[in-house]
């Protein structure tokens, strides 16, 4: 199995447009500070990709991924679908920038679908230019990526009920954010992708513990750090985030697995924004990494 991170930041981007945050403040300076909304690519097999969430990135990083580039047909892309783990606007913008596509395959749990068909119009408004077609992610058991021939299974384990803002009042549902499993039947080895965490269900914790890697939700170092630094009345975890340090935080859960961990989904307020920061030595003695724009991981 193989895996591109294509970016590693929270809703925002680092750095965010309206931001002078000193992490945001730092990323206009020093451009290796710089993070791309959230997403991974996943090969489905040869010359064949799935992205995992739609960031309003996935043009730029599409163009920084050779293997994700287009041809040697005019209009062939080896970007053969999309998987979603939550409807929020981070991971969904970028649906409306693949527009151009001869046709769209998307795989979400129903009241993903639901929230982006209903909320965003979003079947509506890109009609005129692509065919949708809407895959369920199986929420029981597993099925092959491309839904055909990939060795790649893939399977979605609802974590939280958390809903975007433009869907607060849509039904609840245990499945509005999920954690994918992805699992190689021919090599055997399988990966945890949870780029959004309000909660550890112990579904979770028993693919993470069966897990070659496991790549979950950073946001926040910890509980305080949107209050502190002025952004939000709420709490990391007040906003659907378990924040990293602390307890509760998801390093003291992360730390005991045999599986190689990494964060991503770091908000612009983290200290981990910054290189130097003394909290990547602090993870580093619990083995755990931070995740960085760019990186392959082969399992
Ligand atoms: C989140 O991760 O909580 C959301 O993406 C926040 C947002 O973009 O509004
Ligand atoms: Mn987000
Ligand atoms: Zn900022």
């Amino acid at each position: 199995m193989l895996l591109q991170v294509l970016g590693t930041a929270a809703g925002g981007g680092i750095p965010q447009w309206n931001c002078a945050c000193p992490g945001c403040s730092g990323a206009r300076a020093h451009p290796r500070w710089r993070r791309r909304h959230a997403s991974l690519a996943v090969r489905a097999g040869e010359g064949h990709w799935y992205l995992v969430n739609a960031t309003p990135d996935i043009g730029d990083q599409i163009e920084a991924r050779p293997g994700l580039h287009p041809g040697p047909g005019l209009r062939q892309t080896p970007v053969a679908g999309l998987v979603l783990t939550d409807a929020e606007l981070d991971h969904t913008l970028g649906i409306a920038r693949l527009r151009e596509a001869d046709g769209l395959q998307v795989l979400a749990t129903s009241p993903v679908r639901r929230a982006l068909r209903d909320r965003l119009q979003l079947g509506a408004v890109l009609g005129p230019y692509t065919s949708v077609t809407w895959r369920e992610l199986p929420r029981r058991g597993a099925e092959s990526l491309d839904g055909g021939t990939s060795t790649v299974q893939i399977s979605g384990i609802p974590v939280s009920g958390k809903r975007p803002r433009y869907a607060a009042d849509a039904p609840d549902d245990d499945a509005w954010v999920v954690a994918l499993r992805l699992y190689d039947s021919v090599s055997g080895a399988s990966a945890v992708y949870a780029p959004a965490l309000a909660a550890w269900p112990d579904r979770l914790q028993q693919a993470a513990a069966e897990a070659d890697l496991v790549i979950v939700d950073g946001t926040f170092w910890d509980d305080e750090e949107p209050r502190r630094a002025g952004i939000s009345s709420r709490t990391a975890t007040g906003m659907g985030h378990l924040p990293i340090d602390g307890p509760g935080g998801t390093a003291e859960l992360l730390a005991p697995l045999a599986a190689r961990c990494l964060y991503t989904h770091l908000n612009n307020t983290n200290p981990l924004v910054d290189p130097a920061a003394p909290q990547h030595k602090r993870l580093a003695r619990l083995g755990i990494e931070v995740a960085h724009d760019g990186m392959e991981i082969e399992l």
